[in-house]
């Protein structure tokens, strides 16, 4: 009898903490729909973050910023991450925490400047020469891997492109082939393939191509096959971060920096001057425009009055992105000095911002947001467990509640179950701990360890 070697590559799984939203959940008015893009109740915060997103779009934000202010797990980073996607995915978004301005390698302002340039997008219109067309035949062609002799790899694939008017057959290499299986290209898609980078991108589904599969429920958009050549000169719309260009002029000025940037050095003041300069023509020529994103800094409180500072001077900038801070501070020193301020922050910066307060959840809300990281996180929760967590989430924290999921599920398995039960989610709680609890743990111990 021949062994079977079954052969299961575990596929890492990356489920960050707010990937269950999807947008602010609002209706056409800007009020807040309860249960909406994954969010749930924060009502009035979320309607305040929609007036920012419209002033936002309509370019009316310049010179100020947002500030979230509620006790952890209320929901002003998961508010923050909403805006961004409701901005789309052509606006940039930097997260950092205040704490992350402190390193040992670089300044606080080039690492704040960073930051800010990472979140100004420029939008360039570029002409490129492209394949474009509807997919009328596709074939790829598998090899085994020379290595891994049970896995079976794409090599190459034969792409047949038609317009109205002309059909082309291209055979493309491995890594256009791995893109088009990536992205899932089937017959009847409108695509199109930089001749140059080999980048392929998908405009939609043909209207109308009779070999084209149809389902009830489509996602991607009815597009008509277009006219003349496949191969052609198409205006390109592509949006880049000033970072991205800093990168870019930094690494033609010295072959040095190009092997050394990205790694630990600073970039030349030199090149971001130039950048500012060349983006500055491309708008005058009207070849490019600047796309405000958003620069997300959470436990802002971290930061030192020199940074403080440094963010108020630039959001008077002429480029500025969208300054948005969060923090659980009330009157607290201003980190640096010996003032007490406000979110410990100096008042010449909090005059700049908006406030937005987020409060805590009720037992329901609480059992909703459960519930929707339950299924973002495939667990299964028996009743009582998600009223265990519930209870949990109005003691403690959300945050320790949501947490212990992930644990509890593992105490299942072990047990041979794949629902979590109320005990799983005991046995769980016994192990990891909450904060209010980890302290008190410490102090009965350092009593203890002083008597003796
Ligand atoms: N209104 C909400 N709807 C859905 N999920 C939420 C909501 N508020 C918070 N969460 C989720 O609860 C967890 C804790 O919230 P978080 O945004 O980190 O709080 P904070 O930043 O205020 O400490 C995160 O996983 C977050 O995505
Ligand atoms: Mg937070």
């Amino acid at each position: 009898m021949g062994i079977e070697i079954k052969v299961e590559v575990p596929r890492p799984k990356r489920i960050g903490a707010h990937s269950h939203i999807r947008g602010l959940g609002l209706d056409e008015k800007g009020k807040a729909i309860p249960v909406a893009d994954g969010l749930v109740g924060q009502v009035e915060a979320r309607e305040a973050a929609g007036i920012v997103v419209r002033m936002i779009r309509e370019g009316r934000i310049a010179g100020r910023g947002i500030l979230f202010v509620g006790p952890p797990g209320t929901g002003k980073t998961a508010l923050a991450i909403a805006i961004a996607r409701e901005l789309g995915e052509d606006t940039p978004f930097v997260a950092l925490s205040g704490s992350e301005i402190y390193s040992s390698e670089k300044k606080k302002t080039e690492i704040l400047t960073e930051a800010l340039r990472r979140a100004l997008g420029v939008r360039i219109r570029e002409k490129r020469t492209v394949y474009e067309g509807v997919v009328k035949e596709l074939k790829i062609r598998r090899s085994r891997h020379p290595m891994v002799p049970y896995m079976v790899i794409p090599r190459e694939a034969r792409i047949r492109l038609a317009t109205k008017d002309d059909e082309v057959t291209l055979t493309v290499g491995e890594e256009i082939t791995h893109q088009l299986l990536e992205i899932g290209i089937r017959r009847g898609d409108v695509i199109w393939i930089d001749a140059e980078t080999g980048r392929v991108f998908r405009v939609g589904k043909a209207k109308g191509f009779e070999e084209a599969r149809y389902y009830d429920i489509e996602t991607h958009k009815l597009v008509e096959v277009p006219r003349g050549p496949v191969k052609k000169e198409k205006e390109i719309v592509r949006t880049y971060t000033l970072h991205d260009l800093d990168l870019y002029v930094s690494a033609q000025r010295s072959l040095i920096s190009f092997f050394t940037i990205g790694v630990e050095k600073e970039i030349p003041p030199e090149a971001r001057r130039e950048v500012d300069e060349m983006v500055k023509k491309w708008i005058d020529d009207k070849k490019a425009e600047i796309v405000p994103g958003v620069l997300f800094i959470d436990d802002a409180h971290m930061m030192d009055i020199e940074a403080f500072s440094f963010l108020s001077r630039a959001m008077e900038s002429e480029f500025s992105p969208i300054i948005i801070l969060a923090t659980n501070r009330g009157l607290v020193k201003i980190r640096g000095t010996d003032i007490v301020s406000p979110h410990g922050m100096p008042l010449d910066l909090l005059d700049r911002l908006l406030i937005i307060p987020t409060r805590p959840y009720n037992a329901d809300e609480i059992r909703e947001i459960i519930k929707i990281r339950a299924n973002e996180e495939e667990v299964e929760l028996e009743d009582d467990a998600l009223e265990e967590l519930v209870k949990i989430g109005v003691e403690t924290s959300l945050r320790y509640a949501v947490q212990l999921m992930e644990p509890a599920r593992i105490i299942a398995l072990n047990n041979g179950r794949s629902k979590i039960s109320v005990e799983d989610i005991r046995n769980a709680r016994k192990l990891f701990i909450d904060v209010s609890q980890s302290v008190k743990y410490l102090k009965e111990y350092e009593e203890k360890f002083l008597k003796i």
